[in-house]
């Protein structure tokens, strides 16, 4: 799916322009991915574990602009990419069609602004418009403003998987499940 291109003022009063990342934004997606993996313990992936080639990753964007039941939403300031959410059916047999899950990263300068919010709506506004009952993500413990963001968006705790993660130090951590109902 592609999201219909609108601009919004953040709340510095910069402007930000949302619209689906491109095959010519491959290799901008990689960079931004990288930089968001690097910044937080909150992401699935190390910085290096980002291994798509940018032609892998045109090919995706591409992908998901074909695919009525995906799409991503990208935030753009002054023409550079600060922001992405994607969202993905959770799997592809009858009895699971109606849920979707989804991602959410914003490079660090450019939080506290309204963009996660911004995101979050359109890509809820989205997931209706596709058909699902209902989307779900799981967020690490610790990471207070993306629970924020979720609860004020609608989203529900319904759960919490101790070790989800485990750092290359040992640590682990434990992540909420919450969903909300569309
Ligand atoms: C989580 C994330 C997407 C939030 O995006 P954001 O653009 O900073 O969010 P917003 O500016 O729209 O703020 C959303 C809400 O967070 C809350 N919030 C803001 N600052 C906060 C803080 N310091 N602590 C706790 N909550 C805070 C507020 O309730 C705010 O709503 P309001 O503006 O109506 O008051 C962003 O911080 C991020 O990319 N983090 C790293 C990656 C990540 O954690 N992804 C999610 C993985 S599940």
């Amino acid at each position: 799916m592609r999201f219909k291109e609108k601009t919004i003022t953040l709340k510095n009063g910069q402007t930000c322009l949302l619209r689906s990342p491109e095959e010519r934004d491959a290799e901008a997606m990689l960079d931004y991915l990288r930089q968001t993996s690097a910044e937080t313990d909150f992401m699935l992936r190390y910085e290096d574990e980002i291994t798509l080639t940018p032609d892998d990753e045109r090919k995706s964007l591409s992908d998901i602009l074909d695919d009525p039941k995906r799409i991503m939403i990208a935030a753009f300031i002054d023409g550079k990419l600060v922001a992405n959410t994607g969202l993905n059916p959770f799997g592809q047999t009858d009895r699971v069609r109606h849920r979707a899950e989804f991602g959410i990263s914003i490079i660090k300068e450019y939080w506290g602004q309204g963009i996660g919010s911004a995101l979050l709506s359109e890509l809820i506004a989205a997931a209706k418009q596709a058909g699902y009952e209902q989307l779900e993500l799981e967020v690490v413990t610790q990471n207070e403003r993306g629970i924020a963001l979720y609860k004020k968006l609608g989203f529900e705790t319904f759960g919490t998987r101790e070790h989800t993660f485990k750092y290359r130090d040992g640590r682990y951590c434990a992540c909420h499940l919450m969903l909300r109902r569309l």
